[in-house]
């Protein structure tokens, strides 16, 4: 959703906090905003991408500010409704990442008493309660003003009379990195870890008080401790490195990507909790859904463990039966919505398992057990080595559920990811380019790489992609065949084979163009294809993805031609922290 930095220290904070909200535009980026300690509380605020507009911003004094990179919830995205949001009297400026549910009645309230408001945010209505609490201490109104508050929020707060800023958190992440004699506050450590390796997650309900000297944690009015984490992550890995976007960089790290994440889970490692399970359900949203589904496929073919799939925003309103072992899959773990289902499961006494790439997420700390895959920070909007790493752990667990300890098959699949790379997709791409609508179809564990296949294409290339089990294409979606709809058949040598080689005849026959993918020496194939993209000749979960990277390459390269911004497509965000 949104990003949120703080900076405290002795250097120029508004570079600082500039260059942190462009490493969280991921989050939303309709518009941004800085406030200082300059000369009183200055404030940039602007609609649009930071870096066109960020000049006027680094100019702002001071070396104590907070900022916001907004993907809009209430309000449109203007500069109005842009954090930082002030007090009547500019003496309070606030940014925040979360919805504050009971903003209308705060609002009414507080405007019978006399407050002016100039946004139509939920946000602002916290500026003016703590002004209401202001007499000297920060620290004091914004603990007075936090029980006041429904809803989730991670809160920075600076005052035109204090060296400090206030950090308060409820439901969205927030985390302190800790310097020499500087502090800074973020989202997520993607803006600090070129600073500091040091960092403290708070905790629901922390309120944190940072000045130059020191950061103090509460827990409603005790003082706490919470440990201090060092963050593997390497500055590095948040620059583009010579990529022309983060997303094709990251599609070229997944072959590390993918071995990284199969060795952060060997049998030793994997938690009690899930050891042996006799039913499992997944829960998920996005295209952490669709590696859910592969997951519960090979889960049933391989060790004939019954699972469901739900997604997340669902399982809320209409709670399945479940008792076993419940697996929240969730690149960020931050998802509003997988939390909630979590909980839920939780509620229901079920022991629970997530799998996130996010030291520190919200949903680790709620989990029984956790997996960290070792994806490496995502930047772009898209999920794509998250993606392969979610698979490589979701393989590894399989295995170990199969008993079958020897993974040298997925320790050599990097091998095979990279030759993907080298693929030259132009062919492909000349026909997607033109294309209104794009379906996609497969079988089995293929069927989801279709769905993820296709909601890559529409992400980034706004072009309509659908994915379908490959069997269902003929009930109904036939109608939109025609010249112009291309149809992506992953077909592959399994006892599907001979029905999906029917099935891309039939498409012919109604005259749609086929781009097939399937195995090196395929000639039968190659015979009925319009384009044949092949694929090394591997093991069935190899081919899964290396299936899946021909179809991130050719959105991708498809977007590229169409001067699609890649990294930031449009009203998408990376983590999606409203239900
Ligand atoms: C957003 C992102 C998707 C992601 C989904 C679930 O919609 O744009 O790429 O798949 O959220 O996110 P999660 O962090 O739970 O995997």
């Amino acid at each position: 959703m949104c990003g949120i930095v703080g900076y405290i220290g002795r250097r120029a904070a508004a570079p600082i906090i500039i260059k942190g909200l462009e490493k969280l535009e991921y989050r939303g980026y309709d518009s941004f905003g800085v406030a200082t300690l300059g000369r009183g509380i200055e404030i940039f605020k602007h609609q649009g991408r930071i870096a066109k507009n960020a000049h006027s911003a680094v100019r702002l004094n001071g070396t104590i500010g907070i900022g916001h990179t907004r993907w809009a919830t209430h309000g449109v995205p203007n500069n109005a409704n842009a954090h930082p949001h002030t007090d009547c009297k500019n003496r309070i400026a606030i940014v925040h990442n979360g919805i504050i549910e009971n903003y209308a009645k705060l609002k009414r309230e507080l405007s019978a008493r006399g407050h002016r408001f100039l946004s139509e945010t939920d946000t602002e209505v916290v500026a003016h309660l703590i002004e209401e609490k202001y007499t000297g201490n920060l620290f004091s109104a914004v603990q007075e003003t936090v029980p006041q508050l429904q809803g989730s929020f991670a809160l920075l707060v600076i005052s035109a009379e204090e060296q400090r800023i206030i950090a308060a958190r409820n439901a969205s992440p927030l985390v302190i990195g800790i310097g020499d004699r500087e502090f800074f506050a973020a989202s997520d450590m993607t803006p600090i870890l070129e600073y500091t390796e040091r960092a403290i997650f708070l905790e629901d309900g922390d309120i944190a008080d940072l000045t130059c000297e020191a950061v103090e944690i509460f827990h409603g009015t005790k003082t706490v401790t919470r440990p201090v984490e060092l963050i593997d992550w390497s500055v590095e890995d948040t620059k583009k490195g010579g990529f022309s976007h983060y997303m094709l960089k990251e599609i070229y790290e997944q072959p590390q990507a993918f071995y990284n994440s199969l060795r952060a889970l060997d049998p030793e490692t994997l938690p009690a909790i899930a050891a042996k399970p006799s039913s499992v359900t997944i829960v998920a949203c996005g295209s952490s859904y669709h590696a859910g589904l592969i997951f519960k496929y090979l889960l049933e073919e391989t060790c004939g463990i019954p699972a469901r799939l739900e997604f997340a925003s669902e399982f809320k309103y209409f709670p399945p039966p479940v008792s076993g072992l419940v697996i929240c899959i969730t690149q960020s773990g931050e998802t509003a919505d997988t939390l909630t289902a979590l909980k839920q499961a939780k509620a229901r006494n079920c022991p629970t398992l997530a799998i996130t790439n996010v030291l520190g997420s919200s949903i680790s700390r709620v989990a029984d057990a956790t997996i960290f895959m070792r994806a490496g920070p995502e930047i772009s909007v898209a999920a794509t080595k998250s993606f392969i790493a979610q698979l490589a752990v979701s393989m590894q667990i399989i295995n170990i559920f199969a008993g079958e300890h020897d993974t040298k098959m997925l320790l050599h699949a990097h091998r095979a990811i990279e030759e993907i790379l080298l693929k030259d997709l132009s062919d492909a791409v000349s026909v997607c380019k033109k294309a209104q609508s794009i379906f996609y179809v497969g079988r089995g564990p293929f069927y989801p790489v279709c769905l993820e296949g296709a909601l890559k294409m529409k992400e980034i290339s706004y072009i309509h992609a659908e994915g379908y089990a490959a069997g269902e294409l003929k009930h109904g979606p036939f109608a939109l065949l025609s010249k112009d709809t291309p149809v992506i058949a992953i077909c592959m040598p399994d006892s599907t084979y001979e029905v999906m080689i029917s099935n891309i005849k039939e498409i012919k026959a109604r005259s749609a163009p086929v781009i097939a993918l399937g195995m090196e020496g395929d000639s039968d194939l190659a015979d009925v294809a319009d384009i044949f993209i092949t694929l090394p000749d591997t093991h069935r979960f190899v081919q899964i993805l290396t299936s899946l990277v021909v179809l991130q390459l050719l959105a991708y390269h498809t977007a590229v031609v169409l001067d699609r911004d890649v990294d930031k497509p449009r009203n998408l965000a990376k983590s999606v922290t409203v239900e």
